[in-house]
């Protein structure tokens, strides 16, 4: 057997209501901690989603300041300004509570406050020295997996993003409490749980880190979320099915944390640097021809997804498969659809191209023509 390593988050609390009982969940994982600094952003702030879990805190004699000015795609600077006031209110744990932008802001500002190397050291592989402040995650969607993986993406010019990848990010606890997602509209649910299952997808035929720790997670992942995501785009209020969902989503974040994404999110990144599609919707609407053209390479482990979720154990059961969701939960299928054109591809090919970060985990090798020709397939 190839030797491998695993990593993940230590503690993880999965129970409906958990985010009003914060203080005595989190309470393990703040060790001592009593100036709490919550990482998030208006949409969620306005949605009231923190309402109880900060009356709880504070009702438990946590002092809390919070920061709420996290943006999709977040810049540096907005890094900058919640360690600002993180440092001027003497945070002593740091609370991110969101979707995958709160997540990974939040991820970067422990790190921040912990420790003085500075940001621009921290880009890359393996390359954060530590320590950071006590770190506990809470998803309000079920898609990135951000509260299981050791990686943040900042954006850091008007089109260009990095990622710090190092095990100092992995959190010390993640809250699931599917109740905060039971709001979130059709549209962002059907495309943040098909990114999830990209994420397992992706993970099940990583070329260079698959290992069979990551492959059950994957497996069970691509099980749970194949049987609620409609469910859950159906009928939002179905708490069985957010639940599912949301632990799915944990289980594909385990699974590419550790074995990571290859072609689909390569193909995506453009489609969010370039013209700000959302993340998941970037790659439920690439993910057809990366299928297609990964077939040839990948029919195997391709066929065994397919056989475990209940198909045809082959990968056109599992193409087939995915495309009926994309047409179930109405998810655009075309660039043109998103505004972008013929003439847009080249400069998004060559981006996918450069990326020597995600292609080598990719089962297929791809080449700038290759990308050109995926891209036209969806024009
Ligand atoms: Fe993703």
């Amino acid at each position: 057997m190839t030797p491998f390593q695993f990593r993940t988050v230590p503690h993880i609390v999965s129970a409906p209501g958990a985010a009003g009982e914060l203080a005595r969940h989190a309470s393990p994982a703040l060790r001592g901690a009593k100036r709490l600094l919550v990482v998030t952003d208006q949409g969620v702030r306005g949605l009231g989603l923190l309402d109880k879990a900060l009356e709880g805190l504070e009702a438990d004699g946590y002092a809390v300041h919070v920061y709420d000015k996290v943006v999709a795609d977040p810049p540096e600077s907005v890094i900058f300004q919640a360690v600002s006031e993180g440092r001027e209110f003497g945070a002593q744990a740091v609370i991110g509570f969101g979707g995958g932008s709160p997540m990974d802001t939040a991820k970067v500002v422990a790190l921040l406050l912990g420790s003085d190397q500075p940001l621009d050291d921290m880009y890359g592989m393996d390359r954060v020295k530590g320590p950071r402040l006590p770190l506990v995650l809470i998803p309000t969607t079920a898609g990135t997996g951000s509260e299981v993986t050791s990686v943040a993406v900042i954006t850091t010019g008007a089109t260009s993003k990095r990622g710090i990848a190092a095990a100092p990010l992995y959190a010390d606890m993640a809250v699931l409490d599917a109740d905060l997602t039971l709001g979130l509209p059709k549209h962002i649910t059907a495309a943040t749980g098909i990114d999830a299952m990209v994420h397992a997808i992706e993970a099940f035929t990583g070329k260079r880190f698959k290992n069979p720790v990551s492959d059950a997670l994957a497996l069970a992942a691509l099980k749970m979320l194949h049987t609620h995501l409609e469910r859950a785009c159906k009928d939002g209020s179905d708490r069985e099915a957010r639940a599912g969902m949301l632990l799915g989503a944990m289980l594909a974040g385990q699974a590419f944390s550790n074995s990571p994404v290859g072609g689909v999110h390569a193909m995506a990144y453009p489609l969010g640097g370039m013209f700000h599609v959302p993340h998941g919707l970037s790659n439920s609407v690439v993910l057809p021809p990366v299928l297609r053209f990964n077939a040839s390479a990948a029919e195997a482990p391709y066929g065994e997804i397919a056989g475990h979720i209940g198909l045809e154990a082959s990968s056109a059961g599992l193409i087939a498969e995915m495309d009926r969701i994309a047409q179930a939960v109405g998810i655009e299928r075309r660039l043109s659809e998103l505004g972008i054109s013929h003439n847009d591809i080249p400069a998004m090919a060559e981006d996918v191209a450069a990326n020597d970060r995600l292609l080598p985990n990719n089962p297929r090798p791809m080449a700038y023509g290759d990308i050109v020709a995926m891209y036209e397939e969806i024009l």
